[in-house]
């Protein structure tokens, strides 16, 4: 911007200043008014609606499987897709930090008097590309690998061991496939290559470290679990199915 736009900005916006009306207590009051109006609706909402109340908390769960609230999946999808683990600290520490610093610095470096969003390309698209971005992690996030469900293709003798899995909790604690979370337990994706069954069995029995004993399944739904988890060997061909 030149200095011949800079002034006549300057004239425009001293003639809008006299005509226009002082931020106290014209704007103070409006903005008063809409907040005690959304408090009181809060309120009668809570009061009529009431809140619904999700199973009681239960220190002692092994099976519960962390998920965040919708609005962070972006960020959980950004975790995911983040595979060596020396990164992680860049992706949840690192990139919302520059974001929220690029953010609060803005008005120092953009100081174009310009307001209308098809004169100002670089900020528009930037924001744009940004909501798309968070939109698309989000999508990918919330529909992409959950912790309930395990992508890996299963031969169907082994269904019954997948399901004890699924429902014992183990992806709370370990990775197979693309799905469960990376610790406190190793990953599991390709254990039937690293661990005898038998090994895997007295993991299974003996519950190490902060692991729990599953020793009290009955026999038949153990001998699933140990011919599943013995059988899990990556994401070769032939367990793929070509997916
Ligand atoms: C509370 C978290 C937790 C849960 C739940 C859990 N594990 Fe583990 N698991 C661990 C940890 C931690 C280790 C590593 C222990 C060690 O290194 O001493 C481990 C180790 C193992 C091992 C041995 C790995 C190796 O490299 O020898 C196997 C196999 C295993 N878990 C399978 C399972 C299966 C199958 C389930 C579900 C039935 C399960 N785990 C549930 C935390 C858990």
């Amino acid at each position: 911007m030149n200095r011949a736009e800079k002034e006549a900005y300057l004239r425009e916006y001293e003639v809008l200043k006299k005509k226009g009306k002082p931020f106290f207590p014209y704007a103070v009051a409006k903005d008063s008014a809409m907040a005690l109006i959304v408090v009181l609706v809060i309120v009668l909402m809570s009061l009529i609606l009431g809140t619904e109340q999700g199973p009681k908390a239960d220190p002692t769960t092994t099976t519960f499987v962390p998920r965040p609230d919708w609005y962070f999946f972006f960020l959980f999808e950004l975790l995911r897709i983040i595979k060596p683990y020396q990164l992680v600290p860049i992706a949840t520490i690192g990139v919302p930090t520059i974001c929220m610093v690029l953010l609060i610095s803005l008005p120092f470096f953009d100081r174009g008097p310009e307001r209308r969003p098809e004169r100002r390309p670089v900020a528009s698209s930037a924001g744009c590309l940004t909501i798309i971005a968070m939109a698309f992690l989000t999508y990918v996030g919330a529909s992409a690998g959950p912790p309930t469900e395990i992508d890996l293709a299963t031969k169907p003798e082994l269904e019954a061991g997948k399901n004890v899995v699924l429902s014992s909790g183990c992806l709370g604690c370990h990775v197979i496939g693309d799905n469960g979370n990376h610790g406190p337990g190793p990953e599991l994706t390709e254990i039937g290559v690293r661990r005898s069954a038998a090994a895997i069995e007295r993991s299974l029995r003996v519950g190490p470290d902060l692991m729990p004993s599953y020793s009290n399944l009955d026999a038949d739904q153990f001998d699933d679990l140990v011919a599943y988890v013995s059988s899990l060997r990556g994401e070769d061909e032939e367990a793929t199915n070509g997916e």
